[in-house]
């Protein structure tokens, strides 16, 4: 079994993340299982959270990247219309509301994203783009 790793991981160029505008999305492992998070842009600072909605286990875009509610305020699930509040994924509306999602740690640096792995999400792909 592979170790964990706490490697900062390349995630895109910050020109890729508009203000309030698609998510970039990526495979990742959560307990070692396959799932998929997503880095999106607000208010200048970029965020990434598992794509896993809080009320049921469910992946949250309407279309891939597609994380917006209409007024590009609050991220939405797709599913039944939970608002997460962007900077702190906490529910604001809806039928998880007091839960949040997954948040994964980010930085910004040199005009690049990168992700940092947790005992609980790591990288579905070494650097070279092998499956761990
Ligand atoms: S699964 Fe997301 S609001 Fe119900």
């Amino acid at each position: 079994m592979p170790e964990l790793t706490t490697e900062a991981q390349l995630l895109c160029d910050s020109s890729a993340l508009e203000e309030c505008g698609d998510a970039v999305t990526f495979e990742v492992l959560e307990w070692r299982r396959p799932a998929s998070a997503f880095a999106l842009r607000f208010d200048g600072e970029v965020v990434a959270y598992l794509n896993l909605c809080a009320h049921v286990p469910s992946e949250m875009d309407w279309q891939p990247g597609k994380f917006w509610d209409q007024d590009r305020r609050f991220i939405i699930c797709s599913v039944h219309g939970a608002l997460y509040d962007p900077p702190n994924g906490h529910c604001v509306s809806g039928p998880c509301v007091g839960k949040h999602l997954i948040k994964l740690t980010v930085q910004e640096r040199d005009q690049q994203v990168y992700w940092y792995p947790s005992d609980r999400v790591q990288p579905a792909f070494l650097s070279g783009g092998q499956p761990l």
